[in-house]
């Protein structure tokens, strides 16, 4: 799978796509992005016949209804095999698009042109394709690899401060699985996230695409591997959920279940107190941990039972075990899970 990366790079997608001789382009975007770059990336492609379907943004839009609702418009727009979709926008965009690319027609060709950070760094690579149902996450869903991932981080200078958290928090969380100097240089430049440094961008960028695509590449179907890309998500699903996805986005809920993780992995002795302090101090300039009540915990621990990395009934954690390396464990005491919930160590 080519991913290109650069900065104003999407004025010259014309140029990608002129080895690949596609009759028809599809772009799937939402209506923020369509708004904003909408007009730019129709210029960009103006030598190909081209149609866009948008989307109202937000997880809402991954649903079943929306999957058909697009199913009708390729149909009616005679969009076949020889044709090309393009995912243009975040996560929700790309997972949806990329689903609808692995089922329309048995599977037509389609690219992720990633316009968030957190689609930029994480979902638009390693071929996880899917949409919500029944009020569960990516409950219906596939592995399905584009052809490119076409990067372009001058586009993350309209993206909010809680979406430009959500990218950050997974790129904290590769330095803290794979590259503790990213890590460390990723914390003493948030300012310069946050401004949108494009040159900074594209190191963060870079750097944890690298990471991510070694790691699906010896784990394409997640049955191994892949897994230490969970770290700060056991804990971080469960409180994303316990609010209703409401208070924390995506991304804040990571952070906090990189925190308490980690706390968990120093109470195991697996790092020890100045590494958990140097994570602690890093991530609370992002977000403040919060102390748990007891009936919060509670569902917490159930939330986090019924999550489906979870195998006979045991919770699996990656912990952090060095800097820069996390491992996978299952036999975690539920009182320190309890304990660093409570949170009486901060
Ligand atoms: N497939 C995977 O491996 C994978 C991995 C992680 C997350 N995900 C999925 O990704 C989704 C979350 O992605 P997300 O955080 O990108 O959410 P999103 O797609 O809802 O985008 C967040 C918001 O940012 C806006 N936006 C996007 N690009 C913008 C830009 N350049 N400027 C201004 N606004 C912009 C969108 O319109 C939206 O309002 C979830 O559905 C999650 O399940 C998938």
């Amino acid at each position: 799978m080519e991913v290109i990366i650069g900065k104003k790079v999407l004025e010259k997608l014309n140029y990608h796509l002129r080895e690949m001789a596609y009759s028809k382009l599809y772009i799937i975007t939402d209506h923020n992005v369509k708004g904003l770059y909408g007009q730019y990336l129709s210029d960009s492609l103006k030598d190909y016949d081209h149609a866009f379907y948008s989307i109202p943004p937000g997880e809402k839009s991954k649903s079943v209804d929306m999957v058909l609702a697009i199913y009708d418009d390729l149909i009616d727009k005679k969009i076949d095999r020889g044709s090309l979709i393009i995912a243009f926008g975040g996560g929700v965009v790309g997972d949806l698009a990329g689903f609808i690319a692995s089922t329309f027609k048995r599977g037509i060709a389609y690219i992720q042109i990633p316009t968030s950070l957190l689609a930029q760094v994480d979902s638009s690579i390693g071929g996880k394709v899917g949409i919500d149902y029944g009020g569960l996450k990516n409950i219906i869903g596939s592995f399905y690899f584009p052809q490119l991932v076409f990067i372009d981080v001058s586009l993350l200078k309209t993206l909010s401060y809680r979406d430009v958290i959500c990218g950050l928090a997974e790129i904290l969380k590769y330095g803290l699985i794979a590259d503790y100097h990213l890590f460390k240089y990723a914390c003493s430049n948030f300012d310069k996230v946050f401004n949108k440094n494009e040159d900074l961008l594209l190191e963060l960028v870079n750097s944890s695409v690298c990471i991510k695509q070694e790691i699906v590449k010896r784990d394409k179907l997640d049955k191994g591997e892949r897994r230490i890309l969970n770290f700060g998500h056991t804990i971080g699903h469960g409180i994303e959920s316990l609010y209703d996805f409401n208070k924390y986005n995506h991304g804040e809920a990571v952070i906090l279940g990189m925190i308490y993780e980690s706390y968990i992995g120093m109470e195991m002795g697996l790092i020890d107190s100045s590494y958990f302090i140097e994570i602690y101090n890093s991530l609370i300039e992002l977000i403040k941990p919060i102390r748990f009540k007891e009936d919060e915990i509670k569902s917490l621990l159930d939330l986090m039972r019924n999550d489906k990395k979870n195998l006979d009934n045991k919770f699996i954690f990656i912990l952090p075990t060095g800097k820069g390396q996390v491992g996978v464990f299952d036999n975690i005491d539920t009182d320190l899970i309890i304990k660093s919930l409570k949170g009486e160590w901060f």
